[in-house]
């Protein structure tokens, strides 16, 4: 009864729920359009050392010249509000993977045609199979997993011309619905099915377009056949035997639930060169709920996880101190603030949507364009217990804003002649060639760090002085305190920390017996005095038991 008991308390744990990541591994980082190559180095000198639990990486398959370019020149005979529409709603969708994508030249190699699939060969522009391979193997070996962005509810747009220009050569024709390459044809899309006037989804109070017509005119998959599941199912399989960990599915909100339990039902058990016998794939679904439309992030609850999209806009809201919010009023950040559940929810301060001005969140969004605020976010947002926390990594590029909006949100990865530019390594440990890293970011960094040394404590002594100051521990590992008023902060608050010097990891680095930032001495009952000036650098500490002196 008992070894019963423990088997089935062990399935739970190992269900798609739980992240695959190492004991000790809590977090993991999207690195935005790297190539395989350089996302194995870092692995092994970076993610691995500094306690990174994984990676999500982009897959496609591609397009030259797709839905994007036959957009573009559409648009530009529109007005400017309708461009911006199409191509948010472009970019919403629009995101990562490992498979053939279509190769899109105008606009010129944009991130987004990654997200319009061509075939199952994982072949793109961040590298090939074999280089997917080695990547994953020296990852996994140094102890960080590898997430795929899976984009499985349509194939490229139904304008792009017909022909190769993919990013692995492979033909195919969306006007017949023709993909030779997997293969699909005519008879694997939902044309037949959509009841919406253009074959696109004009309504998103009406859940049936939304699942079953064509976002922006992305060639929606029939996932109600067997046939196309399982050939879904075949690319996740490879994937999973080559050693993925898990997936983020690209677009849930445009899939029924029932289709994307058919496809999870036919995977493979994770390979158990590195994971426990009978894993399964961690799964996380995009679904953008905001509130206010039929489809709810819990219709996809029994599959897996879902994207908190409320956490990085409301975040966002309180840090600006936007419409009367404050810190004050995340005591009870989490379900309190009509959040999903904890154990369902995947969170973020931004995504490589909303760090453009798009998809949810809106204005509010944090990003690496406003560091100061951005590091107190991820910093809040690592701290505290709620949800399965990711971090992202971005490239610059060139804003340019017209009438509020960023004409330039398209713009691909630092690249040249297309081909992505390698992430270079500073000597002071930053990134080259416009690559921003912020996982590398001392603040940030040592962050991911504290989340691993309290993982598993109890969110415990709340401080707050009525406004944007705020302080919380975690067990007697970890404590946090924040300064986002426009005065000082000066108080002496109970850290629940045995007593000792700790080095504050956001001012500097615990390095042998020294530290390089602020040292905070906390006395025989737990308490420790703080203080911190509006204008610092970074308003904020942290201390955790391992950096104490
Ligand atoms: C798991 O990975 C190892 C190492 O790459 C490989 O040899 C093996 O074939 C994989 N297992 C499966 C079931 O594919
Ligand atoms: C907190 O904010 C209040 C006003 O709400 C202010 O009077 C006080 O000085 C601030 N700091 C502390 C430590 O209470």
């Amino acid at each position: 009864m008992k070894f019963l008991l423990l088997l089935s308390a062990l399935g739970f744990c190992r269900a798609q729920y739980a992240p695959n990541t190492k004991p000790g591994r809590t977090s993991i980082v999207h690195l935005f359009e790297w190539r395989w190559a350089d996302i194995a180095l870092e692995c092994e000198r970076y993610l691995g050392p500094k306690g990174f639990g994984g990676v999500q990486v982009g897959m496609a398959h591609g397009v030259h010249r797709g839905v994007g370019g036959a957009l573009e020149q559409k648009v530009s005979s529109v007005s400017a509000k309708l461009r911006n529409c199409i191509s948010y709603a472009l970019q919403r969708v629009l995101s990562l993977h490992p498979n053939e994508n279509v190769i899109i030249n105008n606009p010129s190699r944009p991130w987004w045609e990654r997200y319009q699939p061509i075939s199952y060969k994982l072949c793109t522009r961040s590298g090939n199979e074999d280089e997917f391979r080695d990547m994953v193997t020296r990852c996994n070996n140094v102890g960080v997993h590898i997430y795929v962005d899976a984009v499985i509810n349509h194939m490229c747009g139904n304008g792009v011309s017909p022909g190769t220009s993919s990013t692995c050569g492979s033909f195919f024709n969306p006007g017949s619905r023709d993909f030779p390459s997997v293969p699909f044809s005519a008879w694997d899309f939902n044309d037949g099915k959509c009841r919406s006037p253009s074959g696109d989804i004009e309504n998103y109070n009406d859940a049936y377009q939304v699942r079953d017509c064509r976002l922006v005119g992305l060639l929606d998959l029939a996932l109600e056949k067997d046939y196309v599941r399982s050939k879904v199912a075949e690319y996740l399989n490879h994937l999973i035997d080559i050693g993925v960990a898990g997936f983020r599915i690209d677009a849930s909100k445009h899939m029924w639930p029932g289709d994307m339990k058919a496809i999870l039902d036919k995977l493979h058990h994770l390979n158990t060169t590195w994971f426990p016998e009978g894993s399964k794939a961690f799964i996380y679904q995009e679904v953008i709920d905001l509130g206010g439309e039929p489809i709810k992030s819990s219709d996809y609850f029994d599959n897996g996880r879902v994207t908190e999209f409320k956490y990085g806009a409301k975040l966002g809201t309180v840090l600006r101190k936007w419409h009367g919010e404050k810190m004050a009023y995340l005591r009870n950040w989490g379900e309190g603030w009509g959040f999903m559940p904890s154990d369902r929810a995947l969170v973020f301060v931004d995504n490589h949507d909303n760090q453009r001005g798009h998809g949810a969140g809106g204005a509010s969004i944090l990003t690496f364009w406003d560091p100061r605020l951005y590091k107190m976010g991820v910093a809040f947002m690592l701290a505290h217990p709620y949800g399965f926390t990711r971090v992202m990594s971005s490239f610059r590029w060139p804003r340019y804003f017209v009438n509020g909006k960023d004409i330039n949100d398209w713009i691909g990865p630092p690249n040249t002649n297309g081909v992505i530019k390698e992430v270079t390594i500073n000597p002071d440990t930053t990134c080259g060639n416009d690559w921003v890293c912020e996982h590398r970011w001392r603040q940030i960094r040592n962050m991911v760090m504290f989340r691993n040394v309290v993982d598993g404590e109890l969110f415990t002594n709340w401080w707050d002085n009525g406004s944007n100051q705020v302080a919380f521990g975690r067990g007697n590992k970890g404590f946090i305190i924040f300064n986002n008023d426009d005065w000082p902060l000066s108080s002496y608050l109970q850290t629940g920390l045995p007593a000792g010097t700790y080095c504050d990891v956001i001012s500097g680095d615990k390095i042998g017996d020294k530290c390089t930032g602020i040292k905070i001495y906390v006395s025989a009952d737990g308490k420790a005095h703080f203080s911190i000036s509006n204008n610092a650098e970074d308003p904020f500490i942290a201390i955790h038991v391992e950096s104490k002196l």
